[in-house]
């Protein structure tokens, strides 16, 4: 079983000037204009088990770049990275959708080493573990959908009907079930006793925010959104993944919108991830989910800026952790 992973000792700003420190030090004019031009980080480690088009785009924008990057299994993280690097987390849900893919552990032992990691692996489990997506959201009072969780053939009294039935790590809408009534969800939960992502971790019962046909992913990185596409369900689904045959609409979020996939991302400390938004009836966004690992392609790119220029600009901003290193934890 996954357990949450102590967080981090310190505060760590994952960009500079981001708590204002930095951003605020009155340095004087003389000095800023000798300060030398960033010179980006020495390599780029992206951390996954496996090669998705979204890992190999991005290897590409990095050399288009001039920024040598790989990607790189987690356990070849310790001999690889050095500090200077900067290692991209970008572990998945394991195809099995009873936890992360391997590698936390090794992500932490980079991070301790001072080495900056951006979408550290608390915030990776705070995305894939939604339970803790929705522990977090509710803490900062983001709109979700109203979850609770289940271990066993119980029916969650808080909640009306239709539901919507989930693993707790889930993704590509694999074993998303809707349920109209109590006998649904009964027999639903009962099937599930075969899953052993249900035996391990129980499921998600969510109330089902009338489908659109249609939702939002807008990609924050460094604090800012870079990226968005209107997922599309395909015809007769409900679900919009791509996976499940969605396909992408271009789209200019509005400055609200965008305001609240910030906080949503905030909310789990992401550097870089994918905030999935349902319209709400009536108006206003309920946020669904925070993808740690998020896919995206150029499709995703805003008016006037490339989504991979704006990430690898993320990326060459990251600071190593300076903390960790002063404290001397074994690499
Ligand atoms: N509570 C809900 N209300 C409405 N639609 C939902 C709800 N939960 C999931 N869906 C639909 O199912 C899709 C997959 O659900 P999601 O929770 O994002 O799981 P996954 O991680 O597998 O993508 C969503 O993109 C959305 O279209
Ligand atoms: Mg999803």
């Amino acid at each position: 079983m996954i357990t949450e992973l102590d967080q981090p000792r310190h505060h760590h700003p994952p960009f500079p000037g981001s708590d204002g420190d930095t951003l605020l030090d009155p340095a004087p004019v003389a000095a800023l204009d000798r300060a030398p031009v960033p010179a980006g980080p020495r390599a780029v480690w992206i951390a996954a088990g496996r090669s998705t088009a979204t890992n190999e785009l991005l290897v590409g924008a990095f050399h288009e770049r001039g920024v040598r990057a790989e990607r790189v299994e987690p356990t070849e993280l310790g001999r690889l990275a050095t500090p200077g690097d900067v290692v991209f987390g970008r572990l998945d849900v394991a195809p099995t959708l009873d936890g992360v893919e391997d590698g936390l552990w090794e992500l932490r032992r980079v991070e301790r080493r001072g080495i900056a990691v951006l979408n550290r692996a608390s915030t990776l489990l705070a995305c894939h573990d939604k339970l803790q997506t929705v522990l977090r959201l509710a803490r900062v009072g983001i709109p979700q959908p109203a979850t609770a969780h289940v271990d066993t053939v119980r029916v969650p009294t808080e909640l009306g009907f239709p539901v919507v039935v989930k693993p707790r790590f889930g993704s590509w809408g694999r074993d998303i079930v809707l349920c109209a009534t109590e006998e649904e969800l009964t027999a639903c939960l009962k099937a599930l006793g075969d899953r052993a992502w249900f035996r391990r971790q129980g499921a998600l019962v969510q109330e089902l925010v009338p489908p659109a046909d249609f939702d939002l992913r807008l990609v924050v990185a460094g604090g800012r959104v870079v990226g968005a596409v209107e997922r599309v369900a395909a015809r007769g689904e409900w679900r919009t993944n791509i996976a499940l045959g969605g396909t992408r609409r271009p789209v200019e979020p509005c400055a609200e919108t965008c305001a609240l996939a910030v906080a949503a991302a905030s909310a789990v400390e992401g550097d870089i991830v994918g905030v999935d938004l349902l319209p709400v009836p009536g108006g206003g966004w309920s946020v669904l989910e925070v993808n740690g690992a998020v896919d995206f392609t150029s499709a995703y790119s805003l008016a006037g800026q490339d989504v991979f220029e704006a990430i690898a600009r993320v990326v060459a901003d990251a600071t190593p952790d300076l903390d960790a290193s002063a404290v001397g934890l074994p690499g």
